[in-house]
């Protein structure tokens, strides 16, 4: 590589802001890390840019701690908000960023804000934007994660799909193929990774639970968790349920301010089979998951993460962005209706659940294909990105 060129294409943001971020980054990173001698030139190509939508201990310092992610560089510190302005206010500190800083790309992740915000900032500023999970559609605009992927996607210079349906969605919407690569799934790099040293903790035993002796529930979109009727709803079934199968509930920081509002804490008064727990870390989460006979989500990464192991999954949720989890993997939709869900319960205690099989490219090896087109393109002096940094 000529010197001028690695002058003008110096380092690449790599973008997190929210719980679901940090697990997709940490693959990344690494392979990031030790491509630098793919080049030659051994200078940090890239930085972490933290947008700080997430910033609480438990959603955000633990995951860096527990996954080895490097500090950030940037830190955005914007917090919570409505979407609109937790939107805009991300969207105006990274471009105050992006103006100084100049990056060679922007790397988002997922379907958060923070996702969409930089995408927008960057691709304003002619800066070429990389789309790591691009191509997932639930088909279902009132879901604000649909919004900041359809707009993601459509602003992305390079997309890499994790899935096969996110081929054909960036197909059918008229997205150049050239610029989208299928590499896998890096939030199953994590897991590949972490697995045998969160099987050790043996986490559930803290509870006075078995290995497949409980099931373990999360709960946080705004269709189940936003209208306190749902709410109730959902939270009365489980403490039924919690009769016949031990449940462990990590309650996100939205559920239990929810929960709270609508004068719902008493439900979990006195119920010995339900031991709601404040989120865990990532390597606990995933012992529980591990150890499950059955997981109750409306997480999209726990769908894919029960899928890998196996476990049978009922997603809380009409649709899904994921569907190789329903056709080859672990999940059945089961809405947030309690007698579609209970059936659905009954059916996995009395072992008519699907085994699952194996998902194409999920494979541990995500992250290293991600950085390995990257680099290429990079060396190339970047020709297939659209622009160049001024
Ligand atoms: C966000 C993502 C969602 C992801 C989820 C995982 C969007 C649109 N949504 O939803 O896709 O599945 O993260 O967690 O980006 N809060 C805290 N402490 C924190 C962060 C949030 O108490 O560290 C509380 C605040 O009251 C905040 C609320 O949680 O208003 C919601 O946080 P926010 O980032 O807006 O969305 P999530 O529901 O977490």
């Amino acid at each position: 590589m000529r010197k001028g060129k690695m002058k003008e294409f110096r380092v690449i943001d790599i973008v997190a802001g929210a719980r679901p971020n940090f697990m997709k980054i940490a693959p990344v990173v690494r392979a990031l890390k030790a491509g630098g001698q793919v080049s030659g030139s051994g200078k940090p190509f890239w930085r972490i840019v933290h947008t700080g939508q997430h910033y609480d201990f438990a959603m955000n310092g633990v995951f860096f701690e527990q996954l080895g992610i490097p500090s950030p560089s940037v830190h955005l510190g914007v917090g919570s908000g409505s979407h609109g302005a937790q939107t805009a206010r991300i969207l105006e500190l990274y471009e105050a960023h992006a103006v100084k800083a100049r990056p060679a790309a922007t790397v988002v992740f997922g379907d958060v804000n923070s996702t969409v915000a930089c995408a927008l900032a960057a691709v304003k500023l002619q800066v070429p934007v990389v789309h790591v999970e691009a191509g997932l559609r639930s088909f279902d605009r009132s879901m604000p994660e649909e919004i900041n992927r359809l707009v993601t996607d459509t602003l992305s210079d390079l997309l890499f799909v994790s899935e096969p349906s996110g081929l054909e969605n960036l197909s059918r919407e008229g997205i150049d193929e050239g610029k989208v690569k299928f590499v896998g799934n890096v939030m199953i790099d994590t897991l590949v990774r972490e697995l045998p040293e969160a099987r050790n903790l043996r986490l559930c035993r803290r509870f006075g639970l078995e290995p497949g002796g409980y099931g373990l529930v999360t709960l946080h979109r705004p269709s189940n968790v936003d209208d306190p009727r749902v709410l109730s709803r959902l939270l009365f079934l489980l403490s039924d349920l919690s009769r016949e199968l031990p449940l462990v509930f990590p309650m996100h920081p939205r559920t239990k301010k929810a929960a709270d509002q609508a004068g719902l804490g008493h439900v979990f008064e006195n119920k010995p089979n339900l031991v709601v727990v404040d989120p865990i870390p990532y390597r606990e989460n995933l012992c529980l998951m591990a150890d499950a006979r059955v997981v109750l989500t409306d997480s999209g990464g726990m769908q894919e993460e029960t899928s890998f192991l196996h476990i049978p999954c009922l997603t809380l949720r009409e649709n899904t962005e994921r569907p190789v989890t329903l056709t080859r993997g672990t999940s059945r939709l089961v809405g947030n209706d309690p007698q579609r869900i209970r059936s659905a319960f009954e059916d996995v205690l009395s072992d008519r659940w699907k085994k699952g099989e194996d998902i194409p490219l999920w494979d541990g090896h995500a992250g290293e294909r991600i950085a390995g087109i990257i680099f290429e393109f990079m060396a190339q002096g970047a020709p297939a990105f659209s622009c160049k940094p001024k």
